[in-house]
């Protein structure tokens, strides 16, 4: 219920796209606490990013978890990969 109202809260800013859905939120959540030690956001949004299908994304993602230390599971890993997607990346 809390993540709801923190929901609520940050539609009430409009980030409202990125809470639409659990799995996001989490997955943003996620990347938020692993993925900043080598890379911030900015390797996403780079001009000549490599990443150009949602299949590569899905594999950088993988590649880039052990380094990262991040003990995702499948799930975990998917939500990851749809937070940048949606966020991002913006594959069909
Ligand atoms: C040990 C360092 C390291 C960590 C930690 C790391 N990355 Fe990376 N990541 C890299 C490097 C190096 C590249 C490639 C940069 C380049 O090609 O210039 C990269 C590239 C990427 C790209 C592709 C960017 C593009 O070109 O479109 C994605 C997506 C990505 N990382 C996701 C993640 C995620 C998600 C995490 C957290 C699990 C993470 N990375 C953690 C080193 C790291």
């Amino acid at each position: 219920m809390r993540i709801l109202k923190i929901s609520s809260a940050l539609c009430a800013l409009s980030l409202c796209s990125l809470t639409v859905q659990a799995d996001v939120w989490q997955g943003k959540a996620l990347e938020e606490q692993s993925c900043s030690k080598c890379h911030d956001h900015s390797v996403y949004t780079r001009p000549d990013r490599r990443i150009n299908s949602l299949a590569a994304l899905t594999q950088q993602v993988s590649r880039c978890k052990k380094p990262a230390g991040a003990e995702w599971d499948k799930d975990e890993t998917a939500d990851v990969v749809e937070y940048l997607n949606k966020e991002f990346y913006r594959f069909k």
